[in-house]
């Protein structure tokens, strides 16, 4: 019979403060009580175990302290965005998850059966939020979306948590103003609430404390020749890809605001640049430390006959987007906003190598176990 090495008690006692004891107390114990003797050998041990291992026993491995330092962060970080936007006045409306439509381009989505309809997972809650902007003027959705993307990194999920906030009257700088304000805010609220995680994770805080004011604005054509002069093959129109972000976001010590995008590189609905109609009016937020990109979004077309021609050009169904030129058609206004993964913020916040540690059970290219 393999010796108990799991089980769960009831422990009675006194705590007393000892500054021996890793948690600062200790409990001098005068009863005891046990719920479940467990015969079988615990198969999580303290010995090196691989990835896909830990990750078939995910639902065991969330007790050891590593994982919870990282689900605690995780917690703490979506207070601090919940707590931002709440401050500032913003309604939280929530989006619907079964869509008619793409938001984020036809490649990623995944197809559902709707009663003999077809449906899609959301990509992204900002078409629905477009609506809500110009019911309420500040809103934020916060929810699961989904993206079918064959891809196996460090940074992809096919399921991952996203805020998205989105501002009537807005314009691409004020968003920028807002993602550097938010992503501070977030920083320092977890400095002060989630210290002790953060020393577990072995984490440099000095690295997080440089995050304030004002983040590095530049342009996709700046970037571009910022690649280039590192020796990068990338040319001009060509889009981002992992190791470019890498790169990018190497460069500097707080995240990095790229934007105005070629516009045949993002979605329909980016508005286009008066100064030069190629580009877009919009951003990506690229964390420091080679996290790359955390944040995506900028401002959307307003004005009806422009995004009909815009969902020709993609080929997307018109009909299913009558709702959204309907908001085009009555009482249209400039608005921008944007969205951030809170996977990749926790990976970035904790300093981990992967996004899979970020979510109690990821969800990964043809892993859905458990
Ligand atoms: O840049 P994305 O695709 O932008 C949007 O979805 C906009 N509609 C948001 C908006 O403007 N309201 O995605 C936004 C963010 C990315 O910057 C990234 O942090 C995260 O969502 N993200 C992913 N995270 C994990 N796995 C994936 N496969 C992700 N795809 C996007
Ligand atoms: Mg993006």
């Amino acid at each position: 019979m393999a010796s108990p090495q799991t089980g769960s008690l009831v422990l009675t006692g006194t705590v007393q403060a000892d500054a021996r004891a890793p948690g600062g107390h200790e409990l001098h114990v005068n009863q005891l009580e046990v719920f479940h003797l467990v015969q079988e050998e615990f198969p999580i041990q303290s010995k090196e175990h691989g990835t896909g291992f830990l990750m078939e026993h995910r639902h065991l491995w969330i007790r050891s302290p590593r994982q919870q330092a990282i689900l605690r962060i995780r917690h703490e970080i979506i207070r601090a965005c919940r707590t931002f936007f709440d401050d500032r006045g913003f309604l939280l409306v929530d989006t619907p998850i079964f869509t008619p439509n793409a938001c984020e381009g036809t490649t990623t989505l995944f197809e559902t059966d709707y009663f003999g309809e077809k449906a899609y997972l959301t990509q992204s809650g900002q078409l629905y939020n477009e609506a809500t902007a110009a019911a309420f003027g500040k809103v934020y959705c916060f929810g699961p979306t989904f993206r079918a993307e064959k891809s196996k990194t460090r940074r992809h999920l096919m399921e991952f948590w996203m805020v998205e906030p989105e501002v009537a009257f807005a314009e691409l700088a004020d968003v920028m103003t807002l993602a550097e304000e938010f992503l501070t805010s977030i920083v320092a609220h977890v400095l002060k609430r989630r210290r002790e995680e953060l020393k577990v994770l072995d984490r440099d805080m000095k690295k997080l404390e440089a995050i304030v004011p004002p983040f590095p604005r530049i342009t996709y054509a700046e970037a571009v020749e910022r690649l280039q002069k590192k020796g990068n093959p990338i040319q001009p129109g060509d889009d981002f890809g992992g190791d470019e972000e890498t790169i990018l976001s190497n460069e500097f010590d707080r995240p990095a605001i790229i934007h105005r995008y070629p516009t045949a590189l993002k979605a329909f609905y980016m508005q286009n640049d008066p100064e030069n109609p190629d580009l877009a009016l919009c951003m990506d937020v690229l964390a420091p430390e080679g996290y790359g990109e955390i944040i995506g979004g900028g401002q959307r077309i307003h004005e009806r006959d422009k995004l009909l021609t815009r969902l020709k050009a993609h080929r997307l169904p018109e009909d299913a987007f009558r709702w959204y030129l309907d908001l085009r058609t009555f009482g249209s206004v400039p608005h921008a906003g944007f969205g951030m993964g809170i996977e990749r913020a926790v990976a970035w916040i904790c300093g981990l190598e992967h996004v899979r540690e970020t979510i109690p059970f990821p969800r990964m290219l043809y892993k859905i176990y458990p």
